[in-house]
């Protein structure tokens, strides 16, 4: 079976992309489940109860989230009552939300965690062991792992950590995609990052005067998106049913007016 993933969404411009592309780049790829990371969907950041449902109708199946899950004013609820959104697992037993989901979808049981790396990061608990202790516990046939960090080192070391425990470990946070899909040895499906479904010509998704304004000047400025036209970025995973193990895979990038 196929499963796909997308970085992150960025704002109104990525979510529509995603939104218009979506079914057909599941066509092509044959997919059986779909991860969408939606943590910056909304023009500030974050995501809300509206851009979810989008998301969701576009054919997510599960939206997973990162260090922005909280920056709009209905995330909480949005996250205490939908199941199929995911925020980092790694946070203190008390935030609102569930780290983990299970989906069952024809018949398979599929388990998505999402967890904060630490390095050059806010402080949280260690997800080396907050996953391993969640996934130990877990009741599925598929394990899907969406590692929101900023250190190559530390996605690199996870994907070790976790092979052979779980089918798939991608990698989301920096918006710029990695070339080094690969099946570790014990046969997790791994990449350090997946990159970003957003404004092609943007640092990251936010307008690129603004951001070189503040690292040439050093003025302080408002973060905006870029109206640049978006690109989609993924990978999709091969993955055995029976055995749990990722036969193979590969990334992907859509760009503006690129067929699919
Ligand atoms: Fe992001
Ligand atoms: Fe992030």
């Amino acid at each position: 079976m196929n499963i796909l993933t997308i970085g992150d969404v960025v704002g109104d411009i990525g979510t529509e992309a995603v939104c218009e592309k979506l079914s057909a780049i599941k066509e092509k790829y044959q997919i059986d489940f779909c991860v969408v990371n939606g943590e910056n969907a909304c023009s500030a950041n974050g995501i809300s109860r509206k851009k979810a449902e989008i998301l969701l109708s576009a054919g997510a199946d599960v939206i997973t989230l990162g260090n922005h899950t909280f920056r709009q004013k209905d995330a909480v609820s949005l996250l205490m009552h939908n199941k199929n959104i995911v925020r980092p697992i790694n946070y203190p037993p008390e935030t609102a939300g569930r780290g983990y989901c299970v989906i069952e979808k024809n018949g398979v049981r599929y388990g998505v965690l999402n967890a904060l790396g630490r390095i050059y990061a806010d402080p949280v608990d260690c997800p080396f062991r907050t996953l391993e202790a969640a996934i130990r516990k877990m009741e599925a046939d598929i394990i899907i792992v969406d590692f929101h960090a900023d250190a190559t080192s530390e996605k690199r070391s996870m994907g070790f950590y976790l092979d052979g425990k779980v089918s798939i470990v991608f990698g989301t946070h920096t918006h710029v995609q990695t070339s080094d899909l690969q099946v570790l040895p014990h046969g997790t499906g791994y990449i350090t990052d997946i990159g970003m479904s957003g404004p092609h010509h943007s640092c990251l998704g936010v307008d690129k005067d603004i951001v070189i304004d503040r690292l040439v000047r050093c003025m302080p400025k408002r973060f905006e998106f870029s109206d640049s036209p978006a690109r989609i970025d993924g990978a999709v995973f091969t993955v055995d049913e029976k055995t749990g193990k990722c036969t193979g895979g590969e990334f992907f990038s859509v760009l503006p007016g690129a067929d699919i």
